[in-house]
């Protein structure tokens, strides 16, 4: 990064740079990659580079159906411009097929269907481990006023319908995601952070019975190898069909 730049931020998969533009920032996408609050760490070459250009993609399929995200333009592979935003301390995760954390702590099985989508709000905190929060701590703790949190679940609702329909088309299946959001400057909400194959699980359809193949992050979590691949292919099913 130029270093007329100055370092904002610097997260597990992602560092925030300033811009010419006091309401933009830069973004950086890193190779890194971690699971478990950190707790499991590695490296994977091009994987900065593939998770911004999938991003990109996604948001631009986002802004088309009239989702405010903070997504400007791409600066270069590993970069992008967006607006500045204030982050809301919330990780909202919803959930179209039980799978991860929902069938650990319940004794829902992996696979199954959702009646409708759920959606689970996790507090943004590394040291308390991003607990589960509900509605009401929310409030309590003075997060996010109700109207507020109203509007990020029903744009989180309809960014579901937009993406399954986008990944379907490409053969997978968007089993769960999880978003970030922010206000501006003007104090508009919008979706923040990145979509990528880090934060959504994504099946491949193209399997002739019911095998779950994972072409997301689940193969680093669960160590199944082939990261670098998956996200590739993934890029290019999104290419592809654009
Ligand atoms: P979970 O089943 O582990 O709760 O994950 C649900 C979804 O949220 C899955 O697509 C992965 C994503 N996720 C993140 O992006 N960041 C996180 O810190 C966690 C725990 C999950």
């Amino acid at each position: 990064m130029n270093n007329k730049y100055e370092l904002i931020y610097e997260g597990k998969a992602k560092k925030v740079f300033t811009h010419d533009d006091a309401d933009k920032v830069i973004i950086e996408f890193k190779d890194d990659a971690t699971a478990f609050n950190a707790l499991k760490k590695a490296k994977f070459e091009g994987k900065g580079k593939l998770n911004c250009l999938i991003s990109a993609r996604i948001f631009e399929i986002l802004i088309k159906n009239n989702i405010p995200t903070h997504f400007i333009k791409l600066e270069n592979e590993n970069t992008m411009i967006t607006k500045k935003i204030k982050v809301i301390p919330l990780e909202i995760v919803l959930r179209n097929t039980a799978y991860g954390s929902l069938c650990k702590q319940t004794n829902i099985k992996p696979g199954t269907s959702l009646e409708k989508p759920l959606i689970d709000i996790y507090l943004k905190n590394d040291e308390l481990n991003d607990p589960l929060i509900t509605k009401d701590r929310i409030e309590l703790m003075k997060i996010l006023r109700s109207k507020d949190l109203d509007l990020i679940l029903d744009l989180t609702l309809k960014i579901n319908e937009i993406l399954i329909r986008f990944f379907k088309n490409i053969k997978l299946k968007l089993v769960d995601f999880k978003l970030e959001f922010g206000f501006d400057i003007k104090n508009n909400i919008l979706l923040g952070d990145e979509i990528s194959p880090d934060n959504c699980r994504l099946w491949d359809l193209n399997q002739k019975n019911d095998t779950i193949v994972s072409l997301d992050k689940d193969l680093f979590r669960n160590d199944l190898g082939g990261l670098i691949e998956a996200y590739r292919e993934i890029y290019r099913r999104i290419n592809d069909f654009l």
